[in-house]
């Protein structure tokens, strides 16, 4: 494909005064994109981030762990925080506690397959029970004073994908978009994003529709942009390849594709990205969430399984220096 010549899009869209010109943002992931991970994103281009899933039971009661989930940057804007629960009541309480740190949206998590999650009723469970959901969504609304977005799944079950309809009706209540991940809950993630229902929940509703689900290149977002979606959250594909965001903003615009960063670069990220992990967390822990982080800044790099081990040993910052030092000499 001649990535210089982009087919017709129907990306960008608006989120109340949020305008956001090809709707590139970042997926939200637990354990993983925390506010340094969501800072180097958007340097490299990613219009809206998202916060890991915070419990909307534990914002209800002040937990001091989940509240340090909602930590944000004063220049991180538009950002949302996704919270997660079944119960409207505590919904809408928590919406309070998000919208009194400042951030721009909030986020209904309905994709998590996670027992733990869908044991209570929230995540992906809500697709089981579309009048809950409807219930919860509005309840939300009720109590936001910033836009309500909902981020589902296909359906729960291989056969019945009803995000189509589940979404009409997250419209009704409200919601102001819908981020659809084309697997179903059945899948976990196994299989395949399935971009013709993608396309069927764009046309299903007249609020904007971000596709998300497999785009780890410029061949997948384009695939993803021909359903018809007028944003696109990469996920897994961003993970240790921020600049994946300006290649495909550049790709959308036109114009010539950035190269992929060479090691010495990619060293120089991994430190920005360790230093921000480490003023976030404190040394000891951020060190423990960056053993997981660093190990994907080696794709396809000579040496990515011995550094990638290295990665594992992880504890101080002066390892993780010891690794960029590695990295930065690798010949690319
Ligand atoms: C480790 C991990 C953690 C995730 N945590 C969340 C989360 O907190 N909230 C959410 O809505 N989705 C979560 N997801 C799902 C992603 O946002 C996304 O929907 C999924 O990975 C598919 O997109 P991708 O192929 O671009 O990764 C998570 C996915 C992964 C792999």
């Amino acid at each position: 494909m001649d990535s210089n010549l982009p087919r017709a899009h129907s990306l960008g869209y608006s989120i109340g005064v949020h305008k956001f010109d090809l709707g590139l943002s970042l997926a939200p992931m637990a354990g993983n994109t925390n506010l340094a991970y969501r800072a180097l994103c958007r340097k490299f281009g990613a219009e809206l981030t998202t916060t890991e899933m915070v419990s909307s039971m534990a914002l209800r009661h002040n937990d001091t762990k989940s509240l340090g989930y909602l930590a944000k940057a004063s220049n991180e804007t538009p950002v949302a925080a996704q919270i997660f629960g079944a119960d409207p009541e505590t919904l809408a309480i928590a919406v309070g506690s998000v919208q009194e740190r400042g951030f721009d949206i909030v986020d209904l998590n309905v994709g998590c397959p996670v027992p733990k999650i869908t044991g209570g009723g929230g995540g992906s469970a809500l697709l089981l029970e579309p009048q809950l959901a409807f219930d919860c969504v509005s309840a939300m609304i009720e109590a936001a004073t910033v836009p309500v977005t909902v981020k589902i799944r296909a359906g729960w079950h291989d056969n019945d994908k009803n995000a189509p309809a589940f979404s009409e009706l997250m419209e009704k209540a409200g919601a102001a978009a819908i981020t659809v991940h084309g697997r179903t809950r059945e899948q976990k993630y196994t299989g395949r994003s399935d971009l013709e229902l993608i396309k069927l929940v764009a046309q299903a509703v007249d609020i904007p529709v971000i596709g998300n689900g497999d785009v780890i290149d410029l061949e997948s977002a384009q695939a993803m942009a021909d359903t018809g979606v007028n944003g696109i959250a990469v996920g897994r594909g961003a993970m240790g390849k921020p600049w994946l965001f300006d290649q495909i903003r550049c790709h959308f615009s036109g114009i010539a594709i950035p190269k992929t960063p060479g090691a010495d670069v990619r060293a120089e990220l991994l430190i920005e990205l360790g230093s921000g992990v480490a003023e976030l967390y404190g040394e000891q822990r951020g060190m423990r969430v960056m053993r997981r982080l660093a190990a994907d800044f080696f794709h396809g790099l000579n040496g990515a399984p011995q550094l990638r081990k290295q990665c594992g040993q992880l504890s101080t910052i002066r390892d993780l220096h010891a690794i960029a030092a590695l990295l930065s000499a690798i010949k690319t």
